[in-house]
């Protein structure tokens, strides 16, 4: 079973900056056309210069996935760019936090738009171009506050459980026709989402690995989901968290 991707496309949402740019780049790596996509086109074209410049090929499709419309034409322009899409990792999302009673019908719009209803529209446009050629794989981004409770973090984290939940059932859904959907769930990660996070390092030093990850760090688990080598792992919920679930 090969680590290697060549031939096949991937589309990598939030690939303009952290764990998602850290992604898009393993994935070039191992040989996969990648499509890099997020709002910031400047972010964006930086990347694929990136990728391009260590001999990949890559093309950045700008989308904004807060929209039902907008999920949906991401879906369209990477079909148009490629012919085709194997491997979609759902990895742009919003972590903002506060107690509940401070969230507004906009928070709770925000981060379920982007954080469940994009993945379900991009899953329920790709996937059954998957189905057809009997092969494909989908990788979830979660996170710790989907696996438990905080104070501050139930909107947020109830979304990624929702994800969570969607990982599971696809998985039983769709791996009988050949797609393979699997999630990682990172912990504590500096990406220019968490940079200035109040409190970060000090719990960081809590945990087993005793210190923040870095995205670079996260990218490989999501391309073993997305490799043949995982041929077998089908709905498989994997931590890259510094060992925070076992403290
Ligand atoms: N960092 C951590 O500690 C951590 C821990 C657990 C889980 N996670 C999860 O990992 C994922 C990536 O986090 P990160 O730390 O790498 O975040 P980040 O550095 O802030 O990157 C977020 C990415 O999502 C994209 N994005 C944000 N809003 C979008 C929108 N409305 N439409 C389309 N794309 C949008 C951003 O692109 P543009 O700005 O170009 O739109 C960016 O590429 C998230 O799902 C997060 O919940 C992160």
């Amino acid at each position: 079973m090969s680590s290697r991707l060549d031939g096949r496309t991937a589309l990598v949402t939030g690939s303009t900056s952290g764990i998602g740019r850290a992604t898009a780049i393993a994935l070039a790596e191992r040989g996969a056309h990648v499509i890099v996509s997020g709002r910031d086109t400047v972010r964006g074209q930086r990347t694929v210069q990136d990728l391009r410049s260590g001999g990949a090929r890559a093309d950045f499709v700008p989308a904004d996935l807060v929209s039902h419309r907008g999920a949906r034409s991401l879906a369209e322009q990477a079909l148009g760019v490629s012919g085709r899409v194997d491997i979609l990792v759902n990895n742009a999302g919003v972590f903002t936090f506060g107690p509940t009673t401070s969230r507004t019908e906009a928070d709770v719009n925000h981060i379920y738009n982007l954080n469940v209803k994009a993945p379900f529209f991009l899953v329920q446009s790709l996937v059954p171009q998957m189905v057809e050629r009997g092969s494909g794989a989908v990788v979830n981004i979660l996170t710790g506050a989907a696996h438990r409770g905080s104070p501050a973090a139930g909107l947020y984290g109830s979304s990624k459980a929702a994800l969570l939940l969607l990982t599971k059932g696809w998985a039983a859904e769709f791996g009988p026709s050949g797609i393979r959907v699997n999630a990682v769930s990172p912990g504590m990660i500096r990406t220019e989402g968490t940079d200035g996070g109040a409190g970060l390092e000090e719990i960081a030093a809590t945990i087993p690995a005793r210190r923040l990850g870095d995205p670079h760090e996260v990218a490989p688990a999501v391309a073993f989901l997305a490799s043949d080598e995982a041929a077998y792992v089908h709905g498989a919920i994997l931590p890259v968290d510094g060992g925070a679930v076992a403290a």
